[in-house]
Formats: structure tokens, sequence, C-alpha cells
């Protein structure tokens, strides 16, 4: 009785060293088991928490994917275009200062193809919020007949015939292989990873964030009082300094910034309210440098364009919002009241110059692999 139970110790003693011996740090793992490596985000500055899907987290190996899709051509029903033909990197990933993108067939678009970088953060895409997650918006520019126009499970069939992909997807999305969802996920990844913060702006708040005026130019700090003060740019309440974006990612995330008399229907897309309607995503003032025309549908060529607007081009609708409608009579029929000398506009277009972050436009992690 006694040898059984000492024998039954040793046993238990040698079954417990075994697992110890097992989970050696440099015991190789096997690669089944192991998956796709996480991939880490470096996000600049103090900005906050990025909105990743939980159950799309970045790896190395759906980025890489993400990536090579993102610039390949297979991916139109001819063949002729890839989502970078519409978002190219030299010019912040918009179109070659196109006002609207051509599709794979000629067909012209009726919007300005949008910038790709922090885009983490919005509650809404495209330029009126109609999709709510980057893994939700794939499918459009895909099979739109004026863009793309590949079904997306024409893609999928394309993808699994192909010597490459196949391979690519196992190791990106073990045991899921080639689907409409990773082929999804996998670009969704590659654009959450497009990050823009390195700019002389952030280096001037992150050194003085109480007074980033401190090392401007003359010309660069009167703009950016000019931007912020009510009776001049009056700017900051949709595109605020504050939000690492310079767009607003509260109320003002959309918005009416009179435009039109008869505005499109804009955000009233997305949720059905009267009082969304003609309101548009509030975009980044980061990188303008590259991103002209302006506006959703690319009607402004310069930032000087931009400025006339809001000095004296802005036009009364209902949904228009009281940050606009503030610098116009209601007693004159909502004429818009300038507010800006030509110097003011001059100041404000230097300050935003330095929100150019020209390593968006060369950083190799983002070009053509
Ligand atoms: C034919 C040109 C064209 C192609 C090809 C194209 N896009 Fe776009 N993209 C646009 C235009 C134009 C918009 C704005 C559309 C709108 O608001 O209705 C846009 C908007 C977007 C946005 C929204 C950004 C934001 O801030 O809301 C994302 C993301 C995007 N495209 C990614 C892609 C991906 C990924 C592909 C490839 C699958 C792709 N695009 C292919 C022209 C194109
Ligand atoms: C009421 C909110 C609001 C205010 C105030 C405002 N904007 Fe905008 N801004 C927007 C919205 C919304 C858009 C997109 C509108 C559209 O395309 O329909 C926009 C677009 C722009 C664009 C075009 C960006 C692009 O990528 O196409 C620039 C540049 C810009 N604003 C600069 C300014 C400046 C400078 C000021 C101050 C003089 C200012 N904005 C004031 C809301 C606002």
């Amino acid at each position: 009785m006694k040898m059984r139970k000492s024998l039954l110790l040793l046993a238990g003693i040698v079954a417990f060293s075994l697992v110890l011996e097992s989970c050696k740090p440099d015991e190789p793992v096997d690669p089944i088991v192991q998956g796709p490596t996480a991939f880490v985000l470096n996000i600049p500055g103090n900005w906050p928490k990025p909105n990743i899907l939980p159950e799309n987290p970045l790896t190395v190996e759906g980025v890489a994917l993400g990536k090579k899709l993102f610039y390949d051509k297979m991916l139109s029903g001819n063949g002729t275009q890839a989502c970078a033909d519409c978002h190219h990197q030299s010019d912040g990933f918009t179109d070659l200062g196109k006002q609207f993108s051509v599709g794979s067939k000629g067909d012209i678009g009726t919007k300005n193809s949008m910038p790709l970088f922090n885009l983490n953060w919005a509650s809404g895409y495209f330029w009126n919020g109609r999709q709510p997650t980057l893994e939700s918006l794939i499918k459009e520019p895909m099979e739109a007949h004026i863009e793309m126009n590949l079904k997306i499970e024409d893609a999928v069939a394309k993808l699994k015939a192909d010597p490459d992909y196949p391979n690519l997807f196992d190791k990106a999305f073990p045991n899921q292989g080639i689907s409409e969802l990773t082929l999804r996920y996998a670009m969704a990844q590659f654009l959450r990873t497009i990050l823009s913060g390195n700019t002389a702006w952030d280096k001037a708040f992150q050194a003085s964030p109480a007074n980033p005026t401190r090392d401007m130019t003359p010309a660069q700090a009167r703009g950016y009082f000019a931007f912020i003060d009510e009776n001049k740019g009056d700017c900051f309440h949709c595109h605020s300094p504050l939000n690492p974006f310079f767009g607003n990612s509260n109320e003002r995330e959309f918005a009416n910034n009179g435009l039109d008399a008869m505005p499109d229907s804009g955000f009233f897309v997305a949720t059905g309210n009267m009082n969304d309607f003609g309101k548009f995503k509030t975009p980044s003032l980061r990188n303008l440098a590259f991103t002209a025309p302006y506006m959703h549908d690319g009607r402004f060529a310069t930032l000087m364009d931009v400025l006339n607007h809001y000095d004296s081009g802005i036009t009364y609708s209902p949904t228009i919002d009281p940050v606009i409608i503030k610098h116009m009579d209601a007693n004159d029929n909502f004429k818009p009241v300038p507010r800006m000398t030509q110097q003011d506009k001059e100041d404000i277009i230097e300050f935003l110059m330095m929100l150019t972050d020209s390593t968006l436009i060369t950083n190799p992690a983002f070009s053509k692999p």
C-alpha cells in the first residue's frame, strides 16, 4: 500500500516535471498552433485608442496581405484597376488632383476620392458616412460598376485560382482560407496601419501644448490665431486642433458647411434623420498639400477657393451648421458677412501647410509591395 502511494507520488512528480519541461520558453512551438504575429500600431503622439474591431485584430501577415490586395489590379472586372489607382500614395492616397475618379470601364464617378490615413477613429466612412466600418466598406468600391466592377464572390474565385494567394491567406487567417470575409478583413487591416502624424504642427504642439505658436513663423502663428478666432476663420468648432486628426469626432463629425442651397442628401442616407440631410464628413485638414481638389465633389481647386467659400461663399440651407449661419445676415436673406482679410486667408493657409506629413507619401510600409 505504502509502496503504491510513493510510486504514484513519483509518477506525479515525473508527469509534473514533463509539463514544466514542455512549457520552457525556448521550446519550438508547433507552427500550426502558433498562428499569425500580432502587428503593433505605432500611434503618433497622445492620440486616443484606435477603434480596431476585436474580431479583426491586426497581424503582420494580414497587413502584408491587405497591402498586396490594395495594389492588385486583379481585383477589378477587367483587370485594369486596383484600389491604389484611385488612392495614390503620392497624393495622400487621393486621386492625382482629379475632381472625380474614373472607373475600370471608363465611367466617371460623382464624388472626390477621399484621402486614406488615420482611419481608425471615424464612426462612419465615405463622404456621407453610409458605411459603419472599414471591414464593411471594402465591398462597395470593388463591386461598383463605376469603380472596380468585380463581384466579391468572383474576386474570391480569382484569388483561389492564383498561385500565391491561397498560401498568404492561410498564413494570415489559419484554417479560414480565402473568403469574402477574410478578403475584407485583410484589406481593412492594411488601411488601419496608414497613420499620419509627423508634421511641423505636431512637433510645435507636443513641444508646447499651451503655446503651440512659440516656435512658429509669424505668418503661421497669425494663421493659427485666425483659425481659432470666432471673428475670423472660426474653423476650430468643426476642425478642432485639439482633435489629433483636425476633423471632429464628436457632434460635428458630419456637418453642413454651407456649400449648397439644395444639398445632396448626405449623412441622411446613414441615419434616416432629416436633421442630417446635407451633412458631410468633416474631413481631416492634414495633408491638404497633397489632396486637392477639395470637398465631397472636388469643387474647389485651391485652398484660397476654400477660404473664399467660408468667407463670402456660404449658402443657406435648412440644416446649415450654427457655426456657419452666425456669419450670415439673417435680416438680409442670409447673405454671408465676410470676416477675413486677404492676409487672414493667406495666413490660415500658411498654418494649414504645417499639417503636411511628407513621410506619408514616401513611407515604404504603405507602398506597392
Ligand atoms: C474608381 C476610383 C476608386 C476605386 C477603384 C476605389 N476607391 Fe475608395 N474612394 C473613391 C471615392 C470617389 C471615394 C468617396 C466615395 C463616396 O463618398 O461615396 C472613396 C472612399 C474610400 C474610403 C472612405 C474613406 C473615409 O475617410 O471615409 C475608403 C476607406 C476607400 N475608399 C478605400 C478603398 C479600397 C480599399 C478600394 C479597393 C477595394 C477602393 N477604395 C477603390 C474612389 C475609389
Ligand atoms: C460647420 C463645420 C465647419 C466649419 C466651421 C469649417 N468647416 Fe471645413 N469642412 C466641414 C465639412 C463638413 C467639410 C466637408 C464638406 C463637403 O465636402 O460637403 C469641410 C471641408 C473642408 C475642407 C476640404 C477638405 C477636403 O479634404 O476636401 C477644407 C480645406 C476646410 N474644410 C477648411 C476649413 C477652414 C480653413 C475653416 C475655417 C475658415 C473651416 N473649414 C470651417 C466643416 C466645417
